[in-house]
């Protein structure tokens, strides 16, 4: 039976996968700084790490044998967050796994990561962040799954999505339920091959991921 880590599990993506994951029986090692943001699951196959991700969180690595990275240091913190959360702790993220000998990894990164000079806007320096976590993790020599979802909507799951970015930067938006369901159905599948994509709200079923 499969144990997977959720960075960032009190997250609204983060929850959401980890409840899915709950419901598909799988085990969970939730990684929080704050515990108490998951009082409302009850869950036998839910464990709950408390750490915060600025210090040595190797120990949730332990059992485990998929990780999905679905932390991130949000839009009011400034660039030392950036740096600390999307950067490094997701760089560290991957040592820990390679340590640990983790199968898969799924990193949620970010539409624009790929190429963070093509945009000139504030959103640089966290798309710097990005990218050179999804670098580290290409060549990390871990088996992962990078999902690069476009803006984040709170919109109810559609449960269809598209990896075709749209023609219109006003279409290229996913809500985060999509972008959690996505997760769930690709850390239920065994490994595949090492996956990029961007993901957006579109007409493809999930399951056909
Ligand atoms: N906003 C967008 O349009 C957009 C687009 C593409 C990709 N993304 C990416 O999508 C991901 C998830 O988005 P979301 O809306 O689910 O984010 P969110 O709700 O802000 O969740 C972020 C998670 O990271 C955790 N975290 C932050 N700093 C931490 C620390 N020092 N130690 C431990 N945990 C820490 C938070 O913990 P607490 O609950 O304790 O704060 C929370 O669980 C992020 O990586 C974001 O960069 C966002």
């Amino acid at each position: 039976m499969s144990k997977t880590l959720v960075i960032g599990a009190s997250g609204q993506i983060g929850k959401m996968t980890t409840k899915l994951l709950l419901s598909q029986q799988q085990h969970v090692v939730a990684l929080v700084r704050d515990k108490s943001k998951l009082n409302d699951i009850e869950n036998s196959n839910l464990s709950v790490v408390e750490q915060d991700l600025e210090g040595d969180f190797s120990q949730a690595f332990t059992g485990c044998d998929q990780v999905i990275f679905a932390a991130g240091s949000g839009g009011s913190t400034g660039a030392d967050k950036t740096i600390l959360i999307d950067l490094w702790a997701a760089t560290k993220a991957a040592n820990y796994a390679k340590d640990h000998d983790i199968k898969n990894f799924l990193m949620v990164s970010s539409i624009g990561a790929d190429d963070p000079d093509a945009i000139e806007s504030e959103l640089k320096p966290y798309l710097v962040a990005k990218h050179m976590a999804d670098e580290h993790l290409k060549q990390s020599g871990l088996n992962y799954t990078i999902v690069r979802p476009g803006t984040l909507t709170d919109e109810s799951a559609s449960m269809q999505v598209t990896t075709q970015r749209p023609n219109s930067k006003e279409d290229a938006k996913i809500s985060r339920e999509n972008v959690a369901n996505s997760l769930a159905h690709i850390a239920s599948k065994p490994p595949g091959e090492k996956a990029i994509f961007e993901l957006f709200d579109g007409d493809q079923v999930i399951s056909s991921l």
